[in-house]
């Protein structure tokens, strides 16, 4: 099939090569300028693990090409998916201007009604008013991405479902036949049920977290063994053992957003929707929990307190830091007066202090700090940590290090949720 990808960001990127692996042409439109050349350089301007191997080899097949206009892609392809960002807006709530924005020019600048398939995670009854709106000159349908940063490749090739929210079934076979020789199950249904499957889907993911972060606090605090409690939880079937890890708290581009907008949804519907609220408000609480804890370890003062923060990513395998919470925490201790030295083997935060290795970043720190679980911080030279520290503290949040490792180093270690020797 001829398809259309409106936007080059992360979602488009991965959709736009993983159907060019799926056998179809696909032309991406981008209107950043600098953007659109490192592409036509083949230059891949994300990090995501196996994409730059996959947009080589489109591009050599020719099945992928990038181009500057919106209406031309759409007019040329069978169908277009619109993947474009949908950031936190006012109170947080995602703003649908550029996807808005977008459809108007294509419904003033495209005939034949082309079928546009929005991607973009959009507020729930979004897909609908568009349809009130452009109806008469596009086809709008709504095809949630459940991609995960770090994995989003094997997400998109072996997805777990492919829901198409449509009212037209006709099109709805069309999207689904995008997704040719995939098995995944396919959900068919009208574009609203397919935006709260979406939202459905991480806001119970972010409940589950905070609820697991929540149990770790206690089981730290009564002599308890988290990864303990989280196997024998996950055993149970009805758990499953994924997704039960605990943390500094969640973040990234999704669930921060996603909770709030979800949170909007229920309030316009006159629902209060007070679980997920204390969600927000309990995972908000863990940030200040922790940095409690660690402004304790250095006897109530911060000030002239050295922080090393291992981790700025909100999660392993991605150079984003978006609504990270290594990044919440180091603000707040900074703002407690402490000196914070970061290091992330991908992620650069312009407003920290980053250090060029774990080693170096550990100079003089009180607390070594694990926030963000890059396996690469399990093989550090642990006795070359205990040199060149002041201190002798280090606090896992994310039960990544081997406790006896770092103990033979001579130095303390504290992981979240674990006893306490
Ligand atoms: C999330 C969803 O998992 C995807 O299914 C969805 O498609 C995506 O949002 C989106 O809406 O686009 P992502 O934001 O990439 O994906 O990250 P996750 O892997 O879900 O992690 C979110 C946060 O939870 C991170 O801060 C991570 O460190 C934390 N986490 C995750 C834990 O603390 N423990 C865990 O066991 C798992």
């Amino acid at each position: 099939m001829d398809i259309g990808v409106i936007g080059a960001g992360y979602v488009g990127l991965v959709q736009a090569i993983g159907l060019a692996e799926l056998g179809h042409r696909v032309r991406v439109a981008e209107v950043d300028v600098a953007r659109r050349a490192k592409l036509e350089e083949g230059i891949l301007p994300i990090y995501e693990a196996g994409l730059e191997e996959m947009f080589a080899a489109a591009v050599g097949a020719g099945l992928i090409s990038i181009h500057a206009d919106n209406c031309e892609v759409v007019s040329e392809s069978e169908l277009s998916f619109l993947c474009l960002p949908t950031p936190a807006g006012v109170e947080g709530v995602a703003d649908i201007g550029f996807v808005q924005r977008v459809l108007e020019e294509l419904a003033n600048g495209v005939g034949g009604r082309p079928i546009v398939v929005i991607k973009s995670t959009i507020p729930v009854g979004t897909t609908a008013r568009f349809i009130r709106r452009f109806g008469d000159r596009l086809v709008i349908a709504h095809n949630p991405e459940f991609l995960s940063e770090g994995t989003a490749v094997k997400d998109f090739l072996e997805p777990s479902r492919i829901v198409i929210g449509s009212d037209d079934p006709a099109v709805a076979d069309k999207i689904a036949a995008t997704y040719v020789g995939m098995d995944a199950p396919r959900i068919l249904t009208d574009p609203t049920s397919a935006e709260l499957i979406k939202y459905g889907s991480n806001c119970y993911l972010a409940t589950r977290l905070t609820y697991v972060n929540a149990l770790a606090n206690i089981a730290e605090s009564v002599g308890a063994d988290v990864l303990d409690v989280v196997r024998g939880m996950g055993l149970d079937p009805r758990i499953g053992p994924r997704f039960l890890q605990p943390g500094p708290g969640y973040g990234g581009s999704c669930f921060p957003k996603d909770t709030i907008a979800l949170l909007a949804t229920a309030r316009q519907a006159g629902y209060e929707f007070s679980l997920l609220q204390s969600v927000v408000d309990a995972d908000r609480s863990q940030r200040l929990w922790i940095t409690g804890n660690i402004r304790r370890m250095v006897d109530d003062d911060l000030s002239g307190a050295n922080i090393a923060l291992w981790g700025t990513a909100f999660k392993a395998g991605t150079d984003d830091s978006r609504e990270s919470a290594a990044v919440k925490i180091a603000q707040s201790l900074i703002a407690g007066g402490a000196m914070v030295t970061a290091h992330d083997p991908r992620a650069s935060i312009s407003k920290l202090r980053m250090a060029p290795d774990p080693v170096e970043c550990a100079r003089d720190a009180d607390i070594v700090v694990v926030a963000t679980e890059w396996p690469e911080y399990r093989s550090v030279d642990f006795a070359e940590v205990a040199k060149i520290m002041r201190g002798d503290m280090v606090y896992d949040l994310r039960n990544l290090l081997d406790a006896a490792v770092v103990r033979r180093a001579g130095l303390s270690y504290r992981a979240l949720g674990r006893p306490r020797i």
